[in-house]
């Protein structure tokens, strides 16, 4: 029987839009707010900001600010039943604060609940994406997978896949859900790709969303991401939709971007516009918030101790309230103070360099204390028992011949 789909009208850049969000593009000033409406996911709402099993500033706070069957996650949560969250890495560049937010949140609720967390890198999206050799994006993959493993996720209940290199497992599962995915659906929602790579690659993220289940069998998923992603969360809903699969559909928690240091946007690694990297020191961290920091202060000292700072649209400020004040009331008073006029947009600045930097050291050294990388990734790979579980849930018989 065909099944609705929710796929269909995935236009967010419509004629009364000015920007463009696909997981391929993402440009112009995003309305949040009707970029969500126009994806078909839901406002996150007060009563799941305060039944979330974990307290953390980026619910709180709203950064987190849309999702998809939130409560079921949740309630799996809460009742200590079998759930999971998955939270992936396109490895196209070195990894800068905004990319690695996600999986301090990651860990953070694993910390708390004991969630599977799987964290897929995509190597094969970014080479069909970007204008990069295979062997570009393997260096990126083995600096950014340090990066992960920096986060400090437990061993027993988190699995790394990369695209190639677990091919055995990836490639027999996007193959099998390719089929459940039509070319007009890729092309409405991921705007007519290039290349066939790139129209297949949908499949390959489906099959990273449906990966847990696919291990541990149905249970609640959560796919903690920035809103660019979510059109590949709703394919993979599709997919979990049709019968032959015993998979719930995965659940979404949509976050806005951190912006770039020059305002509002997307803070990319491929825009001209400064990031702060992984590995930035101290010094890096304040130069790149003085010199590049958009900054909601006046243009005078007298200007703004008179009339005051607009937090909203400080970048040092955003840094601040999107991860790096934990503290409520702290980060209340820096925005009281900064609105009378009290806190000049310098001193706003170094207390934003000096939370980041904090920040930093911590994670450079947990990334300074790693061994070899592959040593260090064995913890994380799927094993044979795990590989065989997914294909099997997949329906691809176990007694073929031609596997191990
Ligand atoms: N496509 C994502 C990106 O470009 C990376 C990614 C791959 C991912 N698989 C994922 C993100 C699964 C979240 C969940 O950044």
């Amino acid at each position: 029987m065909p099944t609705p789909t929710d796929t269909d009208s995935t236009d967010s850049d419509s004629p009364d839009a000015d920007y463009t969000v696909t997981p391929y593009d993402v440009e112009g000033d995003i309305d949040y707010a009707h970029l969500v409406e126009s994806f078909g996911a839901d406002a996150l709402t007060d009563a799941q900001v305060r039944a979330f099993p974990v307290d953390h500033p980026l619910v709180r706070r709203r950064i987190f600010y849309a999702g998809r069957d939130i409560d079921a996650f949740t309630a799996a949560a809460r009742a200590d039943e079998t759930h999971s969250l998955v939270t992936g890495r396109g490895p196209s560049g070195p990894m800068h604060l905004g990319n690695v937010l996600p999986f301090y949140f990651a860990k953070a609720v694993q910390d708390a609940t004991g969630a599977h967390v799987y964290i897929p890198f995509s190597d094969d999206e970014k080479h069909l994406l970007k204008d990069q050799s295979l062997e570009s994006i393997a260096g990126h993959t083995r600096e950014n997978l340090r990066d992960v493993l920096a986060v400090g996720f437990d061993p027993a209940k988190t699995k790394v896949v990369v695209d190639t290199a677990d091919a055995d497992v990836v490639y027999p599962l996007a193959a099998a859900f390719s089929k459940a995915i039509t070319q007009s659906t890729v092309d409405a929602t991921y705007g007519d790709p290039e290349t066939v790579g790139l129209s297949f690659y949908p499949a390959v993220q489906t099959a990273h969303l449906l990966l847990p289940q696919l291990v541990h069998g149905r249970h609640a998923t959560l796919v903690p991401i920035a809103v660019d992603q979510d059109p590949h969360v709703r394919v993979s809903r599709d997919v979990a939709a049709k019968a032959r699969y015993e998979v719930n559909k995965p659940g979404a928690l949509l976050s806005e971007f951190l912006s770039s240091l020059d305002g509002p946007g997307k803070m990319s690694s491929s825009s001209d516009a400064p990031s702060i990297g992984l590995s930035d020191d101290p010094d890096t961290v304040r130069e790149k918030l003085h010199q590049h920091a958009y900054s909601g202060g006046r243009s005078s000292l007298e200007e703004h101790r008179e009339h005051g700072g607009d937090p909203s649209v400080d970048v040092a400020f955003q840094y601040l309230r999107f991860f790096f004040e934990p503290d409520d009331d702290r980060l209340r008073d820096l925005a009281a103070g900064y609105e009378a006029g009290d806190l000049l947009s310098g001193e706003l600045k170094d207390a934003a360099a000096d939370r980041i930097s904090d920040f930093l050291e911590r994670h450079q050294e947990r990334r300074a204390a790693l061994g070899d990388l592959g040593d260090e990734l064995d913890a994380y790979r799927l094993t044979d028992g795990e590989r065989d579980a997914a294909l099997s849930r997949a329906g691809y018989p176990m007694d073929a011949v031609v596997r191990g």
